[in-house]
């Protein structure tokens, strides 16, 4: 089969598409025909090996351990480990595996959830990783309620996009912080007012408005400006925002909020999405109740992942980008 492999940490030029041998699924795992498979932000951490702390947590330290990429998925399931009872070959599912970036990946069986009936293999592909990201920011980490201040800032991007949708579906006032070129998408999809950062403060005006929810995934605001920006019982949920720096990128401010978090009245949270399945199905059922709809910039053939990635790197996506492998989609 073909895949994207990498054998040193760099840049996505070093990207190359080879012809490898298709993967085993372990006991419980699925082997997946891959239709499409999402890009989301962390892709670009295994690609470059950064933060540094990534290369210690297992995946190797000078050069990648496993030279595969992309872990959102969708596809038609060709094979099942010993041990999984619930997918059988030709099921139609999405979410999370390894190696997503060829026409063939494996995935755990409780990453894998049914194909939402009313979307596009594309438009599954990018529901895993970013999709469980915005959801559990809000719903779990947030508390999100009906009629509460909501501010999410990277809305334009492939978390943000997600969540943007889902505060709506909540019922929270919904602001989006983006810049400008995209506020006509965050609008379309929900936000009842829209922050450009390149214009005003990222988190409004100086910090005038209060929120009772701030989801922030970009611009790094200071952990004081974010509780400026709070109302006295607010929530600041820190999902994410890139440094370029090569230690810690960003993390610091997650851990200096976990640390500041017992002394304040206000709620300062970091987190990690977790993979399951259950809340995969909260995502398929939100999909096709046409409450959530995948927000799609651009396809790339498998050849074209390096543009794809480039394009993530450079800020320019709106919503997420998504890759469909080169060989026809039928077995
Ligand atoms: N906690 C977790 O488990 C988890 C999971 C997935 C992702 N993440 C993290 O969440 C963050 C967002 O991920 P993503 O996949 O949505 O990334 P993305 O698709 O690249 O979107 C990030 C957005 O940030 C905005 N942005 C960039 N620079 C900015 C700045 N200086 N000020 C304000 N906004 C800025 C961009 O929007 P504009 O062009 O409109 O400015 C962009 O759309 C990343 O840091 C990622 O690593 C965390």
């Amino acid at each position: 089969m073909k895949a994207i492999v990498h054998h040193t940490y760099g840049p996505a030029g070093l990207l190359e598409l080879r012809e490898v041998e298709r993967p085993r699924p372990a006991d419980d795992e699925a082997l997946v025909r891959v239709h499409a498979a999402g890009i989301d932000r962390g892709v670009l951490h295994f690609m470059t090996g950064l933060p540094y702390p990534l290369r210690l947590a297992g995946n190797g330290i000078r050069t990648p351990k496993s030279p595969y990429l992309g872990r959102e998925l969708a596809g038609v399931v060709e094979e099942v480990g010993s041990k999984v009872t619930d997918l059988r070959p030709g099921d139609e599912v999405f979410g999370i595996g390894e190696g997503t970036f060829a026409e063939h990946a494996c995935a755990k069986a409780a990453k894998l959830a049914p194909k939402p009936v009313n979307l596009t293999f594309p438009q599954a592909a990018a529901l895993g990783v970013s999709g469980l990201t915005a959801l559990q920011g809000l719903r779990d980490h947030g508390r999100i309620e009906p009629g509460r201040h909501v501010l999410i800032t990277g809305a334009s991007g492939g978390v943000g996009t997600f969540a943007v949708q889902l505060a709506a579906a909540f019922g929270a006032e919904v602001t989006a912080v983006c810049r400008t070129s995209k506020t006509d998408l965050v609008h379309s999809l929900g936000a009842d007012h829209v922050i450009d950062h390149t214009r005003e403060d990222l988190l409004g005006a100086q910090g005038k408005h209060r929120y009772d929810v701030i989801l922030d995934l970009a611009g790094n605001p200071s952990l004081s400006r974010l509780r400026h920006a709070l109302t006295p019982k607010g929530t600041a949920v820190i999902g994410g925002g890139e440094t370029s720096g090569r230690w810690l990128g960003g993390y610091d401010r997650q851990l200096r909020a976990s640390l500041l978090n017992p002394f304040v009245a206000q709620q300062l949270k970091s987190y990690i999405c977790t993979e399951k399945r259950e809340d995969l199905l909260v995502l398929k059922e939100l999909c096709e109740a046409g409450k959530l709809t995948p927000s799609i910039d651009r396809t790339y053939p498998l050849a074209e992942t390096a543009a794809a990635l480039q394009h993530l790197e450079q800020g320019r996506a709106r919503g997420k980008l998504v890759v469909v492998p080169l060989a026809p989609t039928t077995p």
